[in-house]
């Protein structure tokens, strides 16, 4: 069926090969994943110099530390000399410098070579040439965001624009203070589907009444299906007889200080692509960010970020973890039930998206503009 066949009240969706095809994934790891800014890691993470985290971008792994200087950096984990990696943990702390495995090489945390055996018999080496491969790093919302392309793309308009079309302001997240928040918990979920199933997902809540019960209930507009939260400046009301924005409707924590009473009882819910959503409740912020791994799998980190004093006094924090890490599994669930069918004959020239739904289409061609342009760049 082509989309000139479809009745108007449906619009196609790309056709299956897009989620299973490795040469595609290798197009979006190249064209989008390498080009975009990415966001990497919580900027407290690197809460001293040393202090690291090494995460896959595209097609390849970035080492974020914090150097002497204060100053956040970021790196290809690639060794100069021969290629290894340098480091091989997922985080850490070093004293001073990272040492290859390998042989030895030794490069500053400003990434600079600063030691190699023999290295004194090589004085023709210049250090800062054969110092890692810098990354472009903006810090923004308490995160790091990282772009392996030679010129990033306009961080204000790709990334703070994002949030601003969607909360309608540009101060609205500013009320939420994320860069103050703590991690509270923090799941990481390995979902065997394609990333955009994750993203196209989210976007949409045409299955939240059949999937979602304990979402519903709290957020009573949810079950008529529409995709409130695409609404520029809509937040969902919480229902009368949610007290907060937990799993079974009981009282949530204090409500941060700055939210406003607009903002009070309200969940919005904010998409940067490629990887990022964004949840803010008056209590907590929920905070997305995928690494699309494979063209069939996408490991998801998911943090609940809370007030200092939340976190540093213990309290209990479960009933709003248990809400979003329900409606977690029950998302990644059904991208990994619909993953297969991503390969099958039905679905070789894609499927339909309803009306409440139509704004995937929006991403797809998103998506494939930008892909496009971006190989023409190249
Ligand atoms: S590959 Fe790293 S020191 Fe040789
Ligand atoms: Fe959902």
């Amino acid at each position: 069926m082509t989309s000139t066949d479809l009745p108007p009240s449906l619009i196609p969706t790309l056709s299956g090969d897009h989620y299973t095809d490795p040469a595609y994934f290798a197009r979006e790891q190249q064209y989008l994943l390498e080009r975009m800014w990415f966001c990497a890691a919580r900027t407290d993470e690197l809460d001293k110099p040393g202090r690291f985290r090494t995460i896959q971008v595209g097609r390849e792994s970035v080492l974020v530390t914090r150097a002497r200087d204060g100053s956040v950096r970021a790196f290809l984990n690639i060794c100069r000399h021969r290629g290894a990696q340098l480091c091989t943990q997922e985080s850490g702390e070093v004293r001073r410098s990272f040492q290859c495995p390998y042989h030895a090489w030794t490069y500053g945390l400003d990434g600079k070579l600063v030691a190699a055996p023999n290295l004194t018999s090589m004085p023709d080496i210049d250090r800062t040439a054969y110092g890692l491969i810098n990354v472009h790093v903006r810090e923004w919302l308490g995160h790091v965001w990282v772009c392996l392309a030679d010129e990033p793309p306009s961080f204000e308009d790709d990334v703070i624009g994002a949030v601003t079309d969607r909360l309608g302001d540009a101060e609205a997240i500013d009320h939420y203070g994320i860069e103050q928040l703590r991690v509270g918990r923090r799941i990481t979920y390995d979902v065997k589907a394609n990333w955009k199933l994750i993203i196209e997902n989210f976007m949409e809540c045409y299955h939240c009444a059949t999937i979602h019960p304990e979402l519903t209930e709290v957020l009573p507009e949810f079950a008529d299906g529409l995709a409130a939260q695409y609404y520029v400046g809509h937040g969902a009301e919480f229902s009368e007889e949610a007290k907060g924005f937990t799993i079974d409707g009981s009282e949530g924590l204090d409500r941060i200080p700055t939210v406003t009473e607009d903002q009070d009882r309200r969940y919005y819910a904010i998409t940067v692509r490629p990887q990022v959503f964004i949840n803010l409740v008056p209590d907590h912020v929920i905070f997305h960010r995928m690494y699309p791994m494979a063209h069939d799998r996408t490991i998801v980190e998911c943090d609940w970020l809370y007030l200092p004093d939340v976190v540093e006094s213990g309290k209990d924090v479960e009933h709003s973890v248990e809400l979003f890490h329900r409606v977690n599994q029950q998302d990644f669930d059904a991208c990994e039930r619909t993953q297969p069918g991503m390969s099958s004959r039905a679905y070789a020239a894609g499927g339909v998206l309803v009306p409440s739904e139509h704004h995937i289409g929006a991403f797809h061609t998103w998506l494939q503009d930008r892909l496009a342009k971006e190989e023409a760049n190249t």
